[in-house]
């Protein structure tokens, strides 16, 4: 029998509540203990401070009641965010902190931590596990997907259909006015999120990291020909994606890149009018707009991919633990779940974080980068 400790970490996504389900009620049937840390390591800190009870920690596979007809429904997998919390930013570079975060954990008498993170928490994680001697385990989650080893994180899919619907969306407003849309994406420095969206959703320009770091001149010229062409073909609109990990050449602007790419199109295709070029001819000055579309990336209804994928990723954590095999990050690869030593993923995170770019290529067999280059 044993007792493990389960937290959220990071930017939340969908999914999260579907690993909680399945580590609880894996866990469960082996006859464990699950203690459920709230708000990331934070959780650790009230223990220590006594601030919370360990006991009022304790999660139960049917801890969740809606009353009515409804009884007994299983709802968690359905709700996005962290029943949990989660923690954007833990203060573990410091010591006393550090140390703190540590005896909470011992006062848990944990035999092992389930953390379910992105890049930078699962990092932070890594290293608290080491000082502390933590057996733990990674599950990745983040819908920029940029976890190494993994081809999916919990949360990315339902992310990309959030964005591949708002550019359906957009499209016809876009149609009606004959308008350029910007529309900027999240994923830090990553450009999985708005490459697949970008493609599902029929964009016409997309503007990532990996392929475009800096938008400059040479980029908005190519960008203003592509809408001139498709002004030719008789289509009077354009969908212009642009991940947020796209910087713009003018650094002393701190202008959100959207927005920039926006004002640049427009600037770059009056002074193509003014100037009659052949490939202008006919086309007005274009008039553009911008659509910052931020946290609603977060917090659709997770996907059944992603319930899916979160539910096998919380048995493996399980699993492991069962067998004994810690410090490994659980992984989506090839159509299964496997597990990778968590310490190379740090090592190749911390290498990415060091140099700050994208820590994995933009997909692991290429499609995606061929698509994006055609
Ligand atoms: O890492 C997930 C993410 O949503 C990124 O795509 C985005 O840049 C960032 O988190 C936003 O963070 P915050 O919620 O702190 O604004």
């Amino acid at each position: 029998k044993k007792r493990i400790g389960i937290l959220t970490s990071g930017g939340d996504c969908p999914g999260l509540n579907a690993v909680i389900r399945a580590v609880v009620k894996c866990a469960s049937h082996k006859g464990w203990e699950v203690y459920g840390i709230p708000y990331g390591t934070d959780g650790f800190i009230d223990i220590t401070n006594g601030d919370r009870q360990p006991e009022d920690l304790k999660l139960y596979e049917h801890g969740y009641d809606i009353p009515g007809l409804l009884q007994g429904l299983d709802v968690l997998q359905f709700l996005s965010g962290s029943v949990l919390g989660s923690l954007s930013k833990g203060n573990t570079g410091d010591p006393e902190i550090a140390e703190k975060i540590i005896q909470g954990y011992n006062r848990l008498g944990l035999d092992a931590l389930i953390g379910v993170g992105g890049d930078g928490s699962l990092e932070i994680l890594y290293q608290l596990a080491q000082k502390g001697q933590w057996k733990l385990i990674g599950v990745p989650k983040t819908i920029d997907n940029d976890v190494p080893f993994t081809e999916r994180s919990v949360g990315f899919d339902t992310a990309v259909d959030t964005v591949t619907e708002a550019l359906y969306d957009l499209t016809f407003t876009a149609a009606s006015h004959e308008r350029v849309m910007v529309v900027e994406v999240m994923g830090r420095d990553a450009g999985h999120l708005a490459l697949h969206a970008g493609i599902a959703g029929g964009a016409d320009v997309i503007l990532i990291p990996e392929l475009t770091p800096i938008v400059n001149k040479e980029v908005v010229h190519n960008i203003c020909h592509k809408i001139a062409r498709l002004h030719q073909e008789k289509r009077k609109f354009a969908l212009v994606v642009v991940a947020e990990g796209v910087k713009h050449e003018d650094r002393r602007q701190s202008r959100a890149i959207g927005d920039y790419v926006a004002k640049q199109i427009k600037a770059y295709s009056k002074h193509l009018c003014d100037r009659d070029a052949i490939e202008f001819c006919g086309m007005q000055e274009v008039d553009t707009r911008v659509t910052v579309l931020g946290h609603l990336q977060r917090s659709g209804t997770p996907s059944s991919f992603d319930r899916l994928l979160a539910t096998s990723f919380g048995i493996k954590a399980v699993q492991l633990i069962d067998g004994e095999q810690y410090n490994r990050l659980v992984v989506w690869e090839g159509g299964k779940v496997e597990s990778k030593p968590l310490e190379q993923a740090i090592a190749l995170i911390s290498q990415a974080h060091q140099q700050q770019r994208c820590p994995s290529p933009v997909d692991s067999n290429g499609f995606m980068v061929q698509s994006a280059r055609a």
